[in-house]
């Protein structure tokens, strides 16, 4: 198929596939196949949406079978089986063995849509509006998210003012010695500070879009504490680094902390159908009916979909898996690929790495190399201030040769466009 019907007729709006102009028609695993039959490895898997790669055959048979038996598919928030599979699953599987208690508040089936519901809960349970997000950070582009969501490129089009927020650096988002968390304190202790104590506090432990930034156990404890001092609720976005993308299932449980409120999305389905929602803590569920109301709050095969994630993550010993690839991965990146410049900054957790090369003269590096590598059959994203990073988001599900591959050209297109630290030795003697 040509890409004509898409260039002409499809709204500006349009954004990844301004990045990777072919026609997509099938999808396995780690693999996106073009209608002119190449595969290409996806390191991008729906933004995180597909931590389980795709078409997963497991979660597949459990919707099929679903489907085949004219199972209710529309079923507003309505009590159906599939629902009640899909909490007691992860309660059973989830909550309990980590000794967590939460309510379960289904969404609209967006990530921004989930976040709306947070903000309007923080708000109502404290009484208070402003809240606290941090520079880089990404939480959804509707106008109560689009307000914690740091890029000017996304904010300028809001057409009315973003309120009720108060940005802070994030960890190490400063210059070196700045202590955002100190400035936080001081913003709330000081009768003359300015600020509004804030309702909540909202962060992504390792921000995605921001450029792979991650946040360290101890300063989330830090953060954590002060919320608890001020009474102050600690929102986990947990919507790109949750669902397993951390080794853990959670993004937090490293640091050892309970979030008042969690934020899921993305990978929730375990299939890339729409699913939010919201993990309240018990006695935060102010909430009366309907007042956050939607009509795909309860999308039926999602909660199927969703629930054999969580077996299939059980019965596979994903999580160790992931923890293990972590390493591999980790190990590359900084001990080869960055091993050829000292500019080449690496950061990420589990399976979510950033490569920044804004450290270059060149402020298109990393789009040259995300396109080279893309004419090579890889699928990655820039991200960060001036998309001067390239995230790698790997199915959890890879397997080694393929994570190889990837690696690969990703590292052979950094070195094909950086003058090595060995060839700027010998032109400097
Ligand atoms: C951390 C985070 N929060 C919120 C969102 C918004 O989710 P959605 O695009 O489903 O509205 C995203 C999307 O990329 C995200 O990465």
């Amino acid at each position: 198929m040509s890409t004509q019907v898409f260039e002409t007729m499809e709204s500006n709006v349009r954004s990844y596939s301004r990045s990777f102009p072919v026609v997509f028609n099938k999808a396995k695993g780690s693999y996106l196949y073009a209608d002119n039959g190449n595969a290409y490895i996806d390191f991008l898997m729906g933004a995180g949406a597909l931590n389980y790669g795709h078409n997963n055959e497991y979660i597949k048979q459990q919707l099929l079978a679903y489907m085949a038996d004219d199972s209710i598919m529309q079923g507003l928030d309505m009590f159906t089986i599939a629902k009640g599979d899909f909490i007691s699953s992860f309660n059973d599987l989830l909550l309990k063995p980590k000794g967590l208690q939460y309510k379960f508040q289904f969404c609209g089936p967006t990530g921004t849509n989930a976040i709306e519901a947070a903000l309007k809960l923080a708000r109502n349970y404290t009484k208070r509006s402003n809240v606290i997000a941090f520079m880089g950070a990404y939480h959804g582009l509707s106008q109560g998210s689009l307000a914690l969501t740091s890029n000017q490129y996304h904010r300028q089009v809001a057409g009315v003012g973003l309120h009720n927020v108060t940005f802070l650096p994030f960890e190490n988002g400063g210059p070196a010695g700045l202590d955002s968390l100190s400035y936080f304190e001081m913003m709330l202790e000081d009768t003359h500070s300015g600020i509004e104590k804030p309702a909540a506090v909202i962060l992504e432990s390792v921000q995605a879009e921001g450029g792979v930034n991650v946040a360290s156990a101890e300063w989330l404890r830090s953060l954590k504490q002060i919320c608890e001092k001020h009474g102050i609720l600690f929102i986990s976005d947990d919507i790109q680094i949750g669902c397993g993308r951390s080794g853990d299932f959670f993004s937090f449980e490293q640091a050892g902390i309970v979030p008042d409120i969690v934020v899921l999305s993305k990978s929730l389905s375990g299939y890339g159908l729409p699913m939010a929602m919201l993990l309240i803590k018990p006695e935060l569920d102010i909430w009366q009916p309907g007042e956050h109301n939607g009509t795909f709050r309860g999308y039926q095969l999602a909660f199927i979909g969703g629930k054999a994630a969580l077996e299939f993550r059980r019965d596979t010993g994903l999580e160790a898996a992931v923890k293990q690839k972590a390493i591999y991965i980790e190990r590359f990146l900084k001990e080869e690929l960055a091993a050829a410049d000292e500019r080449i900054v690496i950061r990420g957790r589990g399976l979510m790495w950033g490569i920044d090369l804004s450290s270059f003269e060149d402020p298109l590096l990393a789009k040259k190399v995300a396109q080279q590598s893309f004419e090579d059959k890889l699928i990655v994203e820039c991200v960060g201030r001036h998309d001067k990073v390239i995230k790698l988001l790997p199915a959890l599900t890879i397997e080694e040769t393929t994570l190889n591959q990837a690696l690969d050209i990703l590292q052979r297109n950094i070195n094909a466009n950086i003058r090595s630290r060995a060839s700027r030795k010998a032109a400097l003697a």
